[in-house]
């Protein structure tokens, strides 16, 4: 792992009226690095990932990819320049194959300028490392939760990102299922190099897989730091699982 910072998110905050949803978030992202963000739900995990990703437009603040500014850019223009995400509420194209699903992603990070063939290559070589058919009659009928999630990781995968913000939140997997969803991500990482920032608001698996996490509670950070120091950190335990004398002994 490098530590040439490739997102760094200064001050970012988001208002929707006089709600502060993000509220003067502050992180950095290795080149190579698996970041999880976490926090309870509510906490601003998905809004920062809108902002930084182009879906919402930030209120104050700056997003910057690689040192060039990218705050207020829009989700194509993002995509185009290399970040790739996931939404939390899978919405494919129901009556399209997987195959085509993740053809019209890779289309559109490339913003239209390859060929059908290569962006079906794209879109066959997304779906094995998302652990999907890529056989043409594959549709998502019968797809459960495990697999939606895959293919939302297929098509983020077939843009071909460098930053992949995969916003998971892994309700509606059971617990082998939420690791093959870990181990799947740190495979991403380690053999295409790709960064990630993983959201989640359940702890336990995500920590096994990140190098890093950055904690959020009402909007704001309040811890950075390795998931060991996280897992001690009383901030964090506070907001998991309530004040000290409320939890079970
Ligand atoms: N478009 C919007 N308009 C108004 N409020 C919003 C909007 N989007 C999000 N919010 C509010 O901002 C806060 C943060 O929401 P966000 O979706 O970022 O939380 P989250 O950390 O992703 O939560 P979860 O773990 O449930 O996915 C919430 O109170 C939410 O209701
Ligand atoms: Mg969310």
């Amino acid at each position: 792992m490098s530590t040439a910072p490739l997102l760094e998110v200064a001050g970012l905050t988001k208002r929707f009226g006089g709600f502060t949803a993000v509220d003067n978030v502050s992180f950095g992202v290795g080149k190579g690095e698996i970041l999880g963000l976490l926090g309870p739900n509510g906490s601003g995990k998905s809004t920062t990932f809108n902002c930084v990703a182009g879906m919402l437009r930030p209120t104050s603040g700056s997003v910057r990819l690689a040192g060039e500014e990218i705050g207020g850019l829009t989700a194509d223009e993002t995509c185009r320049r290399g970040i790739g995400r996931t939404f939390q509420i899978p919405r494919p194209f129901r009556g399209l194959s997987l195959l085509e699903n993740a053809t019209l992603a890779a289309h559109y990070g490339a913003g239209g300028g390859i060929s059908r063939e290569e962006a079906e290559t794209r879109a066959r070589d997304a779906l094995r490392l998302a652990q999907l058919p890529d056989d043409p009659h594959a549709t998502a009928h019968g797809l459960g939760a495990a697999g939606l999630k895959k293919l939302e990781l297929a098509r983020a995968l077939a843009t071909q990102p460098r930053l992949l913000l995969a916003d998971e939140s892994l309700g509606g997997l059971d617990t082998a299922e939420m690791h093959q969803a870990a181990a799947m991500l740190k495979r991403i990482r380690d053999e295409r190099g790709i960064t990630i920032v993983w959201v989640e608001h359940i702890m336990g698996v995500l920590l096994s897989v990140v190098d890093r996490v950055v904690v959020l509670d009402h909007g704001a950070v309040i811890f950075q730091g390795t998931p060991e120091a996280a897992q001690a950190d009383e901030r964090v335990a506070e907001v998991y699982l309530g004040p000290p004398e409320s939890r079970a002994a």
